[in-house]
């Protein structure tokens, strides 16, 4: 995943500083070159030589080692890797950034690279609220620092909140899609995401329990492969990623012509819960009760189905179209007819009875595609998603070479 990748790793200090070691093993397995940084404060929390040890480096930890500086003076050492990282990054060391500060090795290379910088902080909670960490953080996004934000849970100062450094898996990945390989690039793909609206009155309207999690997530994992993604979104409760084009709309009506808007496209994936019905003739203003207490009616007519009218257009059908199928009984074979009644290529089904999978974290699905049927086990949206943006890869790569 990394091979040829060069990573300059700084640890500044503070406790969550042995993490740090997992992490340099992770980025070895992944094949990275580790270029192991220390900061005075770090050597008391972890040793020079266990850092040299896993990174089979030598650690570079003094600005003023006239030695080193013959050899490979800072600013070049700044510049060998593809990526510095600054993991964990104390409150200290954040403001030091924030201020273009260089008073040791370590803040005077982040001041002189050129290369990407990520940052996982890690700090004790009141810390990490304190509004001048706030600001230092807000100023360093805007620098363009890549920040890894930490999790709540219990820290080893005995208070418990938002500050913990992020599992050195999470800091491997965001490092993985600032530098894997980008298979997708010059690929545009459209995803629909989220819940639609549909309006009663001005004031009213039809939705449903759709997060927008699952949308988001493969937006997201398509861009990390380099894609240009649309993301045509109804009102989720999620953000949308970065690094995607977003089209917000409210109604099917409105999905389905910015999709159709965004054609051509090499892949389209369909995730978003689309109202199938919406009210025929939305009031003007808002309706009142009367005063025999009588209900009003709603007459309720079709949606276009988005999916199918994509999957069969005349001319600029994407090369690959894939559905989702939400349903609570028979999934599979559900999910086969509506593959076909539909027009798709895959169709991603999903089991949302009760098991609080619509709007939770984790996702339980079955991909069904002309050659058969794979059942993936319960795993985090997210990796749902790169699963997903792997089979498209490997799609469009089969179609491209005429398979
Ligand atoms: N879909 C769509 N436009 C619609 C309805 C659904 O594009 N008007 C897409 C969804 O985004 C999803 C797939 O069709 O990718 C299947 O959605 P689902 O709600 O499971 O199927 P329905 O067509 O609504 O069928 P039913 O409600 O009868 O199960």
């Amino acid at each position: 995943m990394l091979a040829n990748r060069t990573v300059t790793l700084i640890v500044t200090g503070g406790i969550a500083a042995y993490k740090a070691l997992e992490l340099v093993r992770l980025l070895r397995q992944a094949g990275a070159r580790v270029i192991p940084v220390m900061t005075r404060a770090a050597e008391s929390f972890v040793t020079p030589l266990s850092l040299a040890a896993l990174a089979e480096e030598e650690v570079h930890r003094d600005l003023f080692d006239l030695t080193r500086e013959a050899r490979m003076g800072h600013i070049a050492l700044s510049r060998a890797a593809d990526l510095v990282a600054v993991v964990p990054a104390s409150a200290d060391f954040l403001a030091k950034m924030a201020h273009g500060l260089a008073d040791d090795l370590a803040s005077t290379m982040v001041l002189a690279t050129d290369t990407p910088v990520l940052v996982a902080p890690a700090m004790n909670v009141r810390m990490w609220q304190h509004p001048a960490t706030r600001r230092n953080l807000a100023r360093l996004r805007e620098d363009g620092v890549h920040v890894v934000p930490p999790e709540e849970g219990a820290m080893a100062c005995g208070e418990t909140g938002e500050g913990r450094l992020a599992a050195p898996e999470a800091v491997l990945a965001a490092i993985a899609r600032l530098l894997g390989p980008k298979p997708l690039a010059g690929r545009h793909v459209i995803v629909t995401s989220g819940p639609t609206r549909e309006p009663i009155d001005p004031v009213r309207f039809i939705a449903n329990r759709s997060s927008g999690r699952q949308g988001a997530a493969i937006a997201r994992a398509l861009a990390d492969l380099g894609a240009d993604v649309t993301f045509v979104t109804g009102p989720a409760e999620v953000p949308p990623p970065a690094g995607v084009r977003v089209v917000p709309v409210e109604t099917a009506a409105e999905m389905l012509a910015a999709v159709e808007e965004a054609l051509p496209a090499d892949a389209a994936v369909f995730a978003a819960a689309v109202a199938d019905w919406r009210v025929r003739q939305a009031a003007s203003s808002k309706i009142k009760k009367t005063p025999d207490g009588a209900p009003p009616t709603l007459r309720m007519i079709e949606n276009p189905d988005i999916l199918a009218a994509i999957s069969r257009h005349p001319d600029m059908r994407p090369p690959l179209v894939v559905g989702f199928a939400a349903e609570t009984d028979d999934v599979l074979g559900n999910a086969r007819a509506k593959r076909v009644r539909k027009g798709c290529d895959w169709i991603v089904a999903n089991d949302v009875g009760g098991t609080g999978i619509m709007g939770g974290a984790e996702n339980e699905v079955i991909l069904v595609t002309a050659e058969g049927e794979e059942r993936w086990p319960r795993m985090t949206k997210e990796e749902v998603a790169r699963r997903l943006a792997e089979r498209i890869v490997a799609a469009l790569e089969r179609q491209e070479g005429g398979g």
